[in-house]
């Protein structure tokens, strides 16, 4: 999705913005552009559809300057080109603007302005943004902001610089993110920490309808009224070493192989031993109101939807509530019976995601207690819902999850035991379960150890075209995500299903060509999934199993550790990042950005 940064200081700012941008790039995005105020007055801008290294190569050596916007674009109005980049500029060259949202307006106030003789240079909705304010007779550039604001319709987050105002940048924010970084002299604006976290990590995050003016040496906050609001700088937690690569060759593969100190950090701190359970600080929701819930609803998209599926059978198995998990995006929109004794629970690795947010905003509007299971502190979903469970799995820059996913996971099973042991849970049940989380990091670290074997099978496997997942109960998420994982970064077509479901359609499919990927752990349903096996050699099918013994039925055999019957879907899932990830790399794929996908989705 799109990136904003911004600076004003005395530092050479294009370079600090190239910077910015290039720490943005795992978001996703087709073109970049950057705008400075020259030292002899006036804006100058570039922009490249492509790369930032093709903005880069435009940027040319006499562009110095100490205040600046960039962005990176992902195309929603208009095909990646030069013209459609950010930033976007007026007629006069006065006014550049960028822009993260949508402008659900644009046509008809494009009509309006074309009508009074605006020639528009893009196809964007953003441009719209730029002439409003480039036409605002107001005073203060500010105003002129806040003028142009009123009629535009939709989300953003935008920057702002004028020609005639070169001592500031005016930022403002509704439905999609905008940080300040407050530095010595010096302030940065962005879309994420990321972009400045090496240069500050004190950060004031806006909220929806707030504004902020950004001065070298000074900012304020106010409503998009007009009313200055109080903004204190917090410290941000991640460390800039965090977005590099640290001898990793992509993004992806450092963060699957962190998962054992991921895992670590999510525990830290939260065991309680004496009572046999763990403290949650931020949750919210005192031991009565836990005994009153009659229903847990979880809330997420994707690899976080998914994850959301282990948690509910966590907390039903352990908590003994009925729980169920449901794509936020579909949830929205199906006018749902909002329930005062049910817990919903929405779950978002970045926390910005449109859909889960505006799932969040319907049930708080309907009068819903919901809980957040968010991995970025202060995020919107963070910031939205009532209370809730940090991931801390650190930065995930990849666009697909993983060690946000196994954390998320890890995160419920805190949840699921916090609220059994307030319910029914025995106090063996949660010892129990507190030794299988007390394992997991060791656990995934001799998984971790397997990866050379699964990058041979992984090159066995890249020649399928299509491949299967299958997984009964708790495998079977575990098959879905999986799935996801392979399809996302390697390009093949695969399909999940439990393995109950396999003779009422799929099996149709199996013949040699597709192989099947079996979730098989050792639990009360490992004959049920040995029969499935069966179904599917009886077919001439290869099987991959992934198991805590061999099995016979399988071809292949990847061996996980036990754990507990609750806990043992978080293992299963790694040794399948590693064989997604090594057959994409097979097939020579951009793991860490991989085609028509982006990092956080921040619009619908
Ligand atoms: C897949 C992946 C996505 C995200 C989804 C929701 O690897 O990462 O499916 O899980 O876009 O994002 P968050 O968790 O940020 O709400």
């Amino acid at each position: 999705m799109c990136g904003i940064v911004g600076y004003i200081g005395k530092r050479d700012v294009a370079p600090l913005l190239l910077e910015g941008l290039q720490r943005l790039e795992y978001r996703g995005y087709d073109s970049a552009g950057i705008v400075i105020a020259g030292r002899s007055g006036g804006l100058k801008a570039v922009k490249a559809k492509g790369r930032v290294r093709e903005l880069e190569a435009r940027v040319p050596k006499r562009f110095a300057g100490t205040t600046g916007i960039a962005h990176t674009r992902w195309a929603t109005h208009g095909a990646p080109s030069d013209e459609n980049a950010h930033p976007h500029l007026d007629t006069e060259g006065k006014v550049a603007v960028v822009h993260n949202g949508i402008v659900d307006n644009a046509s008809e106030l494009r009509a309006k302005l074309e009508a009074d003789g605006v020639v528009f240079a893009s196809e964007t909705d953003s441009e719209v943004i730029t002439h409003l304010i480039a036409r605002s007779q107001a005073v203060s550039l500010e105003e002129k902001v806040r003028e142009a604001l009123k009629v535009v319709e939709g989300t953003y987050g935008i920057a702002v610089m004028h020609a005639d105002f070169p001592d500031r940048i005016v930022a403002a924010r509704n439905g999609s993110p905008v940080v300040l970084g407050i530095g010595e002299k010096e302030m940065f604006v962005a879309s994420d920490v990321a972009a400045l976290i090496s240069h500050t990590r004190q950060v004031v995050t806006l909220d929806d309808g707030e504004m902020a003016t950004l001065k070298a040496d000074d900012f304020r906050t106010y409503t998009t009224s007009g009313t200055r609001t109080t903004a204190t700088p917090e410290t941000v937690e991640w460390e800039a070493a965090s977005y590099d690569m640290g001898g990793h060759d992509t993004y992806m593969h450092k963060e699957i192989c962190e998962q054992p100190e991921a895992v670590d950090r999510v525990l830290r701190g939260r065991i309680d031993d004496k009572f046999s359970t763990v403290h949650l600080g931020g949750l919210n929701l005192d031991a009565r109101e836990a005994r009153g819930i009659r229903r847990v609803k979880i809330l997420g998209c994707g690899t976080s939807y998914h994850a959301g599926m282990i948690g509910a059978s966590l907390i039903e198995g352990l908590a003994r509530i009925p729980a169920d998990s449901e794509p936020a995006s579909e949830f929205r929109y199906r006018n749902p019976v909002v329930d005062p004794d049910t817990l919903y629970i929405a779950v978002s690795q970045s926390g910005e995601t449109y859909d889960v947010l505006a799932a969040v905003q319907e049930l708080k509007r309907k009068g819903a207690r919901v809980l957040g299971v968010v991995n970025v502190v202060g995020s919107a979903i963070a910031r939205e819902t009532d209370g809730g469970v940090y991931v801390h799995a650190g930065p995930e820059v990849c666009v697909v999850s993983t060690k946000c996913f196994t954390n998320t996971v890890v995160a419920f099973a805190l949840l699921a035991l916090h609220l059994g042991r307030i319910r029914d849970l025995s106090v063996a049940d949660g010892k129990r379960i507190i030794e299988g989380l007390r394992a997991l990091p060791e656990q995934i670290q001799e998984i971790l150890t397997q990866e050379e074997d699964i990058r041979k099978l992984a090159a066995d496997y890249a020649e399928a075209k299509s491949m299967m997942f299958i997984g009964r109960v708790r495998g079977y998420p575990v098959a879905l995500e999986a799935s996801l994982k392979l399809k996302e970064i390697s390009y093949i077509h695969a399909e999940a299903y439990p393995a109950s479901e396999l003779k009422h359609g799929p099996l149709a499919l199996i013949e040699p060509a597709m192989p099947t990927v079996a979730i098989v752990p050792d639990d009360s349903l490992l004959e049920k999934n040995r029969a499935a096996m069966e179904e599917i050699k009886a077919r001439s099918g290869r099987i991959l199993a992934v198991a805590h013994r061999d099995q016979e039925k399988a071809d292949h055999t990847i061996l996980v550790p036990k754990n507990e019957d609750e806990l043992d879907p978080i293992l299963m899932g790694i040794p399948l990042q590693l064989l997604a990830y090594h057959t994409a790399l097979a097939l020579g794929r951009d793991i860490d950005k991989p085609r028509n996908l982006a990092k956080s989705v921040t619009v619908e």
